[in-house]
């Protein structure tokens, strides 16, 4: 195991790895795995990936488990990289790829954070946790707690998504409902912490969900041959997997894998929440609570998030920027998707998609850019977004000639 430490990621103070800790205690900001870089270059070719297995365990070296064999593993594989010949054409873009995280055990990106943060949370002796959740994280996390055999108390929003609900509940998660907002979940998870010893698996409150999030940037990177795109877009919530998407290339780039250029990076917004566009617009370091906040992509209705700053510095430092878009257009470009590339996408990520397009008619991405759109999970898991109605035969009719 190469981890030297956690470090906060707002004030630098250090803490002992394998110890459980939540947040920095003298900032409240979330805290970072470190790992001995140079260790790594120096004793690890990149090479000898090539004969391991598919899938976010292959990147051992840089994850934070002391023992590989305590990983709790769903079987994850590592999820394609689209070209879309058809959809590029058709919009004016070259190369343009989407990242289909809907292959992942339970059908999102949330299950990498899943398997790493469960698996770590098992191995430093945690018996039960608690989080708030718009619903698919919460499915991921109550399932490998399922098989982890730890105990996952889960709270989120009434109007979430129903099959999600549906996973915590038939993997025996303690689930509630909360009238109101994943931030009001949030408080309802704080109080079971305080008074209850359950963790606190809340987003970024733990360092290690991102570390698991952060191997979606090691694959991008390894499937275009130890290069990277000229632009990601991401659609953020809490922001956890830009964050994570950030880290795994600065330490690609730390240990001499890929090249000084680092990918700019797009936080994709919904309209009906917007609090990180609305700060980049303005050229703030934090957002402000987003009031009355709803839109058709669940996974990103997240007023306000812990880890906004570091969305943002992701976005600086790239040279990226954070975009919204309607949810008409979410819904248009989930239709577009399916029909010119047969992709099935959840509205998040068709969200990407809607803020592509925008940037390129903005000439803020080139038509000739090696654009990477970032699919976190499968429509499968929203059938409440398509609308399908098609005329009902009587049992031995004709197909009416079309134009009828
Ligand atoms: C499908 C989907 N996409 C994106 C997100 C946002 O994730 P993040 O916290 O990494 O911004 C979520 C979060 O619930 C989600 O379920
Ligand atoms: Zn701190």
């Amino acid at each position: 195991m190469f981890v030297t430490h956690l470090e906060c990621s707002r004030c630098h103070a250090s803490y002992e790895a394998e110890r459980l800790h939540q947040i920095c205690t003298a900032c409240g900001a979330p805290l970072l795995v470190r790992y001995d870089l140079p260790a790594i270059r120096r004793s690890f070719d990149k090479s000898r990936l090539l004969q391991r297995p598919s899938g976010l365990w292959r990147y051992q070296e840089l994850l934070p488990l002391r023992e590989p064999e305590n990983a709790v593993s769903l079987g994850e594989v590592t999820t394609p990289l689209l070209h879309l010949p058809r959809l590029g054409a058709e919009l004016g873009f070259s190369r343009l790829h989407l990242k289909d995280e809907g292959l992942n055990p339970g059908g999102t990106f949330k299950s990498r954070g899943a398997a790493v943060g469960v698996s770590k949370a098992r191995e430093l002796g945690v018996r039960k946790f608690a989080m708030p959740t718009n619903g698919n994280a919460g499915a991921a996390w109550s399932l490998y707690a399922a098989r982890a055999g730890i105990e996952a108390l889960v709270v989120m929003p009434a109007d979430a998504p129903v099959i999600p609900r549906g996973e915590c509940d038939i993997a025996g998660a303690r689930l509630y409902l909360v009238d109101g907002l994943i931030s009001d979940a949030g408080k309802i998870v704080a109080g079971a912490v305080k008074n209850q010893g359950y963790m606190d698996a809340s987003t970024l409150k733990e360092p290690y969900r991102i570390e698991g999030k952060k191997t979606m940037g090691l694959e991008i990177a390894e499937q275009l041959g130890w290069t990277v795109p000229d632009v990601i877009l991401y659609p953020t919530g809490g922001g956890v997997g830009l964050i994570g998407i950030h880290k795994a290339l600065l330490e690609l780039r730390e240990l001499g894998w890929i090249g000084e250029k680092l990918p700019r990076l797009v936080a994709v917004q919904a309209e009906g929440c917007a609090p990180i566009v609305k700060a980049w617009r303005e050229g703030k370091a934090t957002s402000e609570f987003w009031q009355n906040a709803s839109t058709v992509a669940f996974g990103i209705t997240v007023p306000k998030a812990l880890g906004d700053f570091m969305v943002l510095e992701a976005i600086a430092e790239t040279g990226g920027c954070a975009v919204a878009v309607s949810d008409a257009d979410i819904l248009f470009c989930q239709a577009q998707l399916a029909r010119f590339e047969g992709l099935f996408v959840c509205p998040e990520g068709a969200a990407t998609l809607a803020a592509a397009k925008t940037l390129l008619a903005q000439g803020w991405i080139h038509p000739e850019e090696n654009v990477v759109l970032l699919n976190t999970g499968t429509g499968l898991k929203y059938p409440e977004t398509v609308q399908s109605n098609p005329p009902l035969l009587l049992p031995g009719a004709d197909i009416p000639p079309i134009g009828d």
